[in-house]
């Protein structure tokens, strides 16, 4: 059955929190801390198509121990954020590109897809419902995060026949405790994220799942992330946990990983490419090896590394490390590429620049 057009109803929260409690929040979110008084929700089956649209107080959920997702990962998400203009109206970024990314992800997983309106609207609807919870000033921003998951109560192994939708919101600081500062990176010779085949260009819970123990393993070498390899040569860069990357060339050019069917294709990644190209540098998708970042960074070919992503938006590398090595790119510092990069995205996403691409959607 086809879903029916986005319309939802709102329960308003009764419990909410007061304005001097959520200002207390927002003056310092944190990143993933805090969740403000609403959620969203739908259900899809077979016979109903995306169905019961529904605003309501932000909870718990209950949920049956035999719920399928509880063994068999079957799950995915989203993330994209909402920004206050210096006018009090509030945008998001590219959200219908995070609607398609969730479609491949549904492909992949066996989930259903959900249709772009259900994805904007339950967006929007949140958003409305949760005005006062998008922090102003600063870096601040109110993260979103669309998430599906198999919730039919089965044991049996095969594509869920009850699905679940939801929307929270996490106002947001800085992903990294340090602000925006130049981190370290773990590279992992052991583990690797994704492989050919497998999930890794899907955005699913199982992908993170596989990277804490490597992510750990990089806490313990004092790095903010892991770095993974293809797992088939282990030889090209793909990305980090939760972040692409991008490599600054002597030349003035900039190179990324071409996506090799493991990597999770970011919207920053593709917003990046666009304003690389619009701060006159000639950007290019290829593979990179790991010996060439040790190389580049050792012999000044490679003058900058930033990862980029939603949470972490453009965040330089210092360097990368392993078991009894380091590659320092630069002098260690943020460097001037990353930095303008990062300035030009920001401004086109709190309205400070032109949004010349189009990138911007009205939702408050
Ligand atoms: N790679 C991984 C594994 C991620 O989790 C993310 C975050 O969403 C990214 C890359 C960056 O994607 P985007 O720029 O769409 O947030
Ligand atoms: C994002 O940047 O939105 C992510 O999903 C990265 C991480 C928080 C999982």
């Amino acid at each position: 059955m086809t879903s029916t057009p986005f319309a939802a109803t709102l329960t308003t929260n009764p419990a909410a929190r007061t304005a001097e409690q959520r200002d207390a929040i927002l003056a310092d979110p944190g990143f993933g801390n805090h969740f403000t008084d609403h959620m969203f929700l739908a259900e899809w089956t077979p016979d109903t198509g995306w169905a019961d649209g529904r605003v309501v107080p932000y909870g718990p959920l209950q949920i049956d121990p035999a719920t399928a997702v509880l063994h068999y990962a079957q799950e995915i998400f989203e993330g994209l954020k909402a920004y206050v203009h210096a006018d009090g109206s509030v945008w998001l970024f590219r959200p219908e590109a995070n609607a398609a990314r969730m479609q491949r992800s549904a492909q992949r997983l066996a989930l259903p897809e959900l249709p772009t309106d259900w994805f904007l609207g339950s967006i929007q609807a949140l958003v409305e419902a949760d005005r006062a919870w998008v922090p102003a000033g600063g870096e601040k921003s109110l993260y979103l995060r669309p998430f599906m998951f198999a919730s039919e109560v089965f044991l049996g192994v095969r594509p869920s026949q009850h699905v679940t939708y939801s929307v929270i919101a996490s106002p947001a600081g800085a992903y990294f405790a340090g602000g925006v500062q130049a981190v370290s990176i773990w590279l992992s010779t052991e583990y690797s994220r994704a492989g050919a085949g497998g999930t890794g260009a899907a955005k699913c819970g199982g992908n993170y799942a596989a990277s804490l123990l490597p992510q750990r393993e990089a806490a313990e070498h004092g790095c903010a992330q892991v770095a993974f390899l293809d797992s088939t040569e282990q030889k090209w860069i793909e990305e980090l946990g939760g972040m692409n990357l991008y490599f600054v060339q002597s030349d003035g050019s900039i190179v990324t990983p071409s996506l090799s069917g493991s990597i999770l294709e970011g919207i920053t990644r593709d917003s990046i490419m666009q304003i690389g190209r619009d701060l006159g540098h000639e950007v290019v998708e290829r593979r990179v090896s790991i010996d060439e970042w040790r190389q580049g960074a050792a012999d000044g070919t490679i003058t900058e590394v930033f990862a980029c992503g939603t949470a972490a938006v453009v965040t330089p590398v210092a360097s990368l490390k392993w078991e009894g090595g380091e590659a320092v790119s630069g002098d260690g510092q943020p460097g001037k590429v990353t930095t303008d990069i990062r300035s030009a995205l920001v401004d086109v996403q709190y309205g400070r620049a032109e949004d010349r691409h189009g990138w911007l959607t009205r939702v408050s």
